[in-house]
């Protein structure tokens, strides 16, 4: 287990589409998901994406508030709908925040990495939704600046709380 270095904004890793990892997976999966969580919690952050500290695998992890903490190989999105603004920041941004659009509601699916089995995520109005959307854009290269209007949208943290995947 290891707290790795955070990959940020202008490190190609993190403008790649990731691998799918195949199944079954071995223990490096498993290697790889434990310094998720430590790098992760070291930050702090609410999620992380495989990219994040240099791996192009599609592996995500969110820990939220209100939800069990999860672990996810190939993630995807299965159905989104409507429409909310957020306030969204990200590690591999540091120091800044910006609001952007998300879904409310969102849908996704995944293999548990222990077990195997795909397990399918609901969630609605809350920082689960935000986070799966993010963690899931991370694995497809795409960054929540992209959907800023433009560079000065990006607002400068100062002391205000930071939620970052
Ligand atoms: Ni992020």
């Amino acid at each position: 287990m290891a707290i790795l270095p955070i990959r940020r904004a202008g490190d190609p890793v993190l403008r790649e589409k990731a691998k799918r990892v195949r199944l079954p997976v071995d223990s490096s999966i498993h290697r790889l998901i434990e310094d998720m969580w430590d790098t992760m919690y070291d930050a702090p952050g609410v999620g992380l994406a495989a990219p994040q500290i240099g791996v192009g695998l599609r592996v995500i992890v969110i820990d939220v508030p209100g939800h069990d903490r999860v672990a996810l190989l190939n993630p995807e999105i299965v159905k989104r709908s409507g429409e909310r603004r957020v306030d969204e920041g990200c590690l591999s941004v540091p120091g800044f925040r910006g609001e952007i659009i998300r879904s409310v509601k969102v849908l996704a699916k995944g293999i548990d990495p222990y077990t195997g089995k795909e397990v399918r995520i609901k969630a609605e109005d809350d920082l689960m939704a935000e986070a799966l959307e993010h963690e899931i854009d991370h694995i497809n290269g795409i960054l929540y600046i992209d959907y800023l209007p433009g560079p000065e949208a990006l607002v400068p943290l100062n002391d205000a709380p930071e939620v970052q995947g």
